[in-house]
């Protein structure tokens, strides 16, 4: 038991919201109850809705500088409480207290980054091209503008940065935002509600909306002044809202199945300790992790030793002890990665490392060997602490299991010879391809992109300004 509770409101058209239904939200850790979110209506998300799209008219003709002064003061407020909001993640996330100090302080950082990007090329009125255009007696001129009410979706793994990472960019830009963070993960991101608010925002052009996916998602993603989205989270939700918002502007950051491809001209010892990281961080809930190792017969043992000896260095726990590998999100979780590993196993694979449930909801990082192309594990997303290891007999076969998958996010290639490794980049089919590193996200000035089913336009710090604007043109004729 703890004694911790976080009382989570949700905030529409400038007030906090009370229901008096609520959602409990649970602490990963235990299973105990760690606070309570507003549970609203669909009356309530009409109000979000209506307020963000009377706001549009007014925060779109906010002065920018303004803008960027109002959105400076809420990063202040933001970045005072870091240990508070580290803590709820903590509880609420089971993302260990390092790593959740870290992600509010890159979420702080790539504000301010976002902002200097947006007064450097974006400050309104931009004109596209090198110039205004003269043709035929007309001139025209082509601006950036915003496009109006923006729908944000963030998932439960990096509520707060990924869910400002849809914010700030919709709102400097000039539009309006009706949020939605995951269920678990919304209390803490409740919190953001009272940064904006000391802030004095004008109320409705920043909304938080609270409630179950599976109860109000459909209502939330159907309103009509909805003019765009941002979505991070699972395949299927990502393209139940796509079909929802037909010609609309949206951005899709989905599921992933990165591959880490190593070959015989690999340094073994980095490329353990690179996929072990990339794989086992964050219990392996992160989209970016590397979710299956692709390797050629030859070095296949030399690298297990390897891989084998990182395993034994991460640290199996509490997020208040600052443990590697902690409690998944929630039951259903862990019976997912239990049943891909059943599953890989009658398929002829061999445990090599872990497998062990070790507490509430905690399954010790797992390494599983000879995993059959015929198995679950070798094409499903686990989310977990889980990794296959895919014996190859060449390259060529690796970059083919590799771009089989449905997924299409990142992939990771180990090599010492760089024209191996540029060969490789170029033949997989997915958003990026890093090489001889683990892959991620960051730096978060560069491009985040994800095909196939692991997403739809482009995030990152530049491209999420451009997405949430529209191309208008006015044409004086002489
Ligand atoms: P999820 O179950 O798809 O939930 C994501 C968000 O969608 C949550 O806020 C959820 O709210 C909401 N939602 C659920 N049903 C909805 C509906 N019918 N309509 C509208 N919204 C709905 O994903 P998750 O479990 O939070 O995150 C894990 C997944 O996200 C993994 O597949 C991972 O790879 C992916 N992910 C991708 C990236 C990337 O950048 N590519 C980054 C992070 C995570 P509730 O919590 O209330 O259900
Ligand atoms: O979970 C998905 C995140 O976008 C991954 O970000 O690579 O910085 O951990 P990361």
């Amino acid at each position: 038991m703890n004694n911790v509770f976080y009382k989570g409101t949700a905030y529409i058209n400038g007030k906090f919201i009370e229901t008096e239904k609520t959602i409990p939200v649970v602490s990963v850790i235990d299973g105990t109850t760690i606070g309570t979110v507003s549970s609203l209506s669909k009356e309530d998300v009409d109000l979000a809705y209506e307020g963000a799209y009377l706001a549009f008219n007014l925060w779109r003709n906010v002065a920018p500088k303004v803008r960027v002064k109002k959105i400076k003061e809420s990063a202040e407020n933001f970045i005072k409480e870091k240990e508070l909001l580290a803590t709820i993640m903590a509880y609420e996330i089971g993302k260990s207290y390092k790593d959740a100090l870290t992600e509010v302080e890159r979420t702080y950082k790539n504000i301010y980054e976002t902002i200097e990007v947006y007064e450097r090329e974006f400050i309104e009125p931009t004109i596209i091209g090198e110039d205004v255009h003269h043709v035929n007696g007309k001139t025209g001129y082509f601006y950036n503008v915003p496009i109006g009410v923006v729908l944000a979706i963030a998932p439960f793994n990096y509520p707060l940065n990924l869910g400002l990472a849809k914010i700030i960019p919709s709102l400097l830009v000039g539009n309006t935002v009706v949020f939605k963070p995951a269920t678990q993960g919304s209390l803490v991101c409740s919190q953001l509600a009272k940064y904006f608010d000391q802030a004095s925002f004008i109320s409705g052009v920043f909304n938080l909306i609270t409630g179950k996916g599976s109860e109000i998602g459909d209502y939330i993603i159907e309103n009509k002044r909805i003019a765009g989205a941002t979505f991070t989270g699972s395949t299927d939700i990502g393209k139940k809202i796509a079909a929802k918002l037909p010609m609309k502007p949206i951005i899709l950051e989905l599921g992933g199945k990165d591959a880490a491809i190593v070959t015989n001209n690999a340094d073994t010892k980095l490329a353990a300790k690179e996929i072990i990281k990339g794989a086992f961080s964050y219990s392996g809930q992160r989209c970016t992790a590397i979710k299956r190792v692709l390797v050629t017969r030859e070095i296949a043992d030399e690298l297990l030793d390897h891989m084998i000896k990182e395993c034994l260095n991460l640290k199996v726990g509490s997020p208040f002890d600052n443990a590697d590998v902690t409690p998944l999100i929630d039951k259903k979780s862990l019976d997912f990665n239990l049943s891909l590993i059943n599953d890989a196993v009658e398929h002829g694979a061999n445990v090599v490392y872990g497998g062990t449930v070790e507490g509430h909801n905690l399954l010790r990082h797992t390494l599983i060997d000879n995993v059959s192309i015929k198995s679950k594990l070798a094409w499903e997303e686990p989310f977990g602490p889980i990794l296959p290891i895919i014996r190859v007999s060449t390259v060529n076969e690796a970059i083919a299991i590799a771009n089989a998958s449905n997924y299409g996010l990142q992939g990771s290639v180990f090599t010492k010879d760089i024209e191996e490794a540029r060969i490789i980049a170029r033949y997989l089919d997915t958003g990026t391809v890093n090489i001889n590193r683990s892959s991620s996200r960051g730096p978060d000035i560069f491009p985040f992109v994800g095909v196939k089913d692991s997403g739809f336009g482009v995030q990152g710090i530049r491209d999420s300004l451009k997405a949430m604007t529209r191309v208008k043109g006015i044409v004086e004729n002489n």
